[in-house]
This record gives structure tokens, sequence and C-alpha cells, in this order.
């Protein structure tokens, strides 16, 4: 029965790392999955999560079943941290959240509640997205489309184009949001362009539902909420996908959320109990060590500072690496302006390179980065600048 079937492509992002491991290229430069590493190329355990393990192994009693929707405490603790702990949809009890693994399942089991909800939705996402987020709607069962939002002219956001496709975006459909540090562009609104989408939304009645993967990693916690704000300002339901990964540095614990917000405690009851039905039959429950770590962590008044430094210290990591970045490309005469490097937010920077001259790097200089040229601006180290900066310039002279 399976004699016919093709060999299934090689993952957009992760099957680049599987590559880049393959490589026998002593030179080799990983800049494809989006994950921190320091100078010396390694994505270590920030310590107030080697902290916080210590404690929760020592302190262990039960290996027994979470709840569906993971623990009360993790969901609270996690709305806090979306949303502020004295904001209005809190306190109203209007929002409720499930721990899921990773910010992938919370999308995937949002889209499972809303396929139920909204059957003939479209979801639109960005021109360009997360390379995963059309396999995940769609998986789920929906159609989706496109809205504009990169402007390779400007190497900024196409503002008007967005919102003149936002209007016609038809109520009941779905609309993703990159709530910060945008996958793939670090092309972010401004708090003043997201009121409007949010008005927009509220006016136009189509569902927002924000991918909130890097909170933190733009100008921090607080600052990184202006959209989930301007959302909640005006938009009675909406849905938040959280992860982990990358703010607590807990990739492989797969750790994450799902927020669903509604006009009243007790719709966003009813809403919950579909999405708990959701999880049920597909994971049953989450595995619970992530969220033991992020719950010690954040209600633990010692270790949150300590993360905290440990956060702020990966985004100013990032955010120098962009300066060096730009600097290094001049001084190795790679021609063009590169000063957008700096603008961007987050992990990522949509680096302008064609998908030829991105293969020419991964086959001829083994550098692998992400088709559409999005760079991991963390996978960049004093010690591969040099040959990355050379490299670039022979790509872009290569013809
Ligand atoms: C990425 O975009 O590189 C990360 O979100 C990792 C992933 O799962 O693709």
């Amino acid at each position: 029965m399976f004699d016919s079937i093709a060999l299934a492509p090689p993952d957009a992002i992760l099957g680049l790392t599987d590559a880049w491991k393959k490589d026998p290229n002593p030179l080799k430069v990983n800049l494809g999955v989006g994950v921190f590493k320091d100078d010396q190329g390694n994505t270590p355990i920030l310590p107030s999560v080697k902290a916080a393990e210590a404690a929760i192994l020592s302190g262990a009693t039960t290996k027994s079943y979470m709840p569906i929707s993971g623990a009360p405490d993790y969901g609270k603790l996690v709305q806090d941290m979306i949303f502020g702990a004295d904001h209005a949809v809190v306190k109203a009890t209007r929002a409720r959240t499930a721990h899921t693994p990773g910010g992938t399942a919370a999308l995937r089991v949002g889209g499972d509640f809303l396929k139920k909800v909204l059957p003939n939705a479209t979801v639109w996402v960005s021109a360009p997205t997360w390379a995963n987020h059309k396999g995940v709607f769609g998986a789920a069962g929906f159609k989706t489309a496109d809205y504009p939002y990169y402007d390779p002219a400007t190497k900024g956001l196409d503002f008007a184009r967005m919102q003149e496709a936002l209007e016609k975006v038809p109520a009941g459909d779905i609309v993703l949001l990159h709530a910060c540090c945008h996958n793939p562009t670090g092309v972010d609104l401004t708090p003043a362009q997201w009121t409007t989408v949010a008005e927009l939304a509220s006016r136009r009645g189509w569902l927002p539902f924000l991918d909130f993967a890097y909170q933190g990693y733009g100008d921090g916690l607080e600052q990184d909420r202006a959209g989930v704000l301007a959302l909640a300002a005006v938009c009675p339901e909406f849905l938040v996908a959280s992860s982990f990964s990358k703010n607590f540095g807990l990739y492989q614990d797969r750790t994450g959320a799902l927020t669903v917000v509604a006009g009243s405690a007790s719709v966003a009851e009813a809403a919950f109990s579909n999405v708990e039905i959701a999880i049920r039959v597909n994971y049953s429950n989450p595995p619970a060590h992530g969220g033991l770590i992020v719950t010690r962590i954040l209600s633990d008044v010692a270790l949150r500072a300590q993360w905290m430094g440990e956060l702020t210290a990966m985004r100013e990591h990032i955010a120098a690496l962009r300066t060096k970045f730009v600097t290094a490309l001049g001084q190795h005469g790679v021609p063009g302006d590169f000063s957008f490097i700096q603008r961007q937010k987050g992990m990522f920077s949509f680096s302008g390179l064609s998908d030829a001259q991105v293969k020419f790097l991964r086959d001829r200089k083994s550098i692998y980065i992400v088709g559409g040229g999005r760079i991991n601006v963390a996978g960049i180290t004093s010690k591969n600048m040099e040959y990355l900066c050379v490299s670039i310039r022979e790509a872009m002279t290569a013809g």
C-alpha cells in the first residue's frame, strides 16, 4: 500500500538543519532555523531555566496526567504576560488559556477549534509569512490566502496595501497577524498601525488570530504587547498563540499556549470547552515539564527578575549583531545599502538575497539560509562574520 508514496520534500526550515548537520565543510554556517545562539554558536540553557529545573526535579512527586488544558496557574501567568496582570480582559475572565506543546500546537489547536466555529472561513496570512503557517491551517482544513505586507522596494511595511486588502476580507474570515518580530521579515507594525488594524477588524468583522512567538525579542515584554492591547481595546473576540521556545529558550520542551478571548466570561468558557475537545482528540493533554519551568520562573520574584535580565541580554545581543553585520558588510565591499537590517526586529532579517543567491551560498559556501532570503541574525558570530560577508559578496557578484 505504501509502494507508490512519493518522497516528501524536506521541511523548508527544519530540513536545513538536517542538511547543515550532514555537511562536512568546517566553515559551514547555519542561519536557517530561528534559535538564539551566543557568540560561540551555542544555544545554552538559560541559567534561570536551569535553576527552575533543579527545584522542579527535586520537588517532583508525580508524573500523573496534566489537565487537558494544562495547569490553571500556568494559564493565569501566561495571560499576565500577554496582556499585563491588570488588564480588563484578564480581570473579567474573558480570556481562557490552554498550555500547548509549543506555538505550533497552539496554532493548530486554534485552527481545529475555529474549523468547527467558522467551517467556511479562509485564513489570511501575510505575504510572506512563516513557512509553516499555510501548512498548519491547511491541515486544519482551511483555505489560505495572502494579504500584502512586505514591500521589497522599501524593505519595510506596505501598510497602504495591507490596509486595502484587510478592508476587503469578508466578515467571518480569519486573519493571522504576527504580534511582533514578524517572521520572516523582521518588519513590524507601529502602535498606531495596530490601532488602525484593530479598528478595521472590529468594523469589518473578521477574526484576528495573533501569532505571538517572540514576546520580549522586539523592544521588551511590555512594548511587544502593542498589537494585543490594540485588539483588546476594540475587538471582543480574538485568539493568541504564544511560544516560549525563544524567550525562555525552551525549544525542545515544546512549551506554548493558546489563549481565546471572548466577549464575556460565559462565552469564553463555552468556547474553551471546545478548545479542550480539539486538544483531547489531538494530544490529549500537554507535556508538563516546560510549563512547570515557565510557571516557576514567572511566579518567583527573584527568578523572574533573573530571567528578564537574560531575555534582555538575548535581545541586546541580536540588536548589537545587526549593527556589526551592517558594518562588516560595508567593510567587505558588499554592494548595496543594508541599513534596513538595523531597523528590523527580532531574530530574523529578510536579507534581500534572491533564491539563486541563497542556493549559491548553500551549494558553494555551506551557508544555510531559508528560501526567500531569511537570515537568523543570531546565527552570526565573531568567528563566521568575515566568511559570511565575503561569501555574500561573491554570491551577489556571481551574476
Ligand atoms: C523558525 O521560524 O525558524 C522557528 O519558528 C522554528 C520553526 O519551527 O520553524
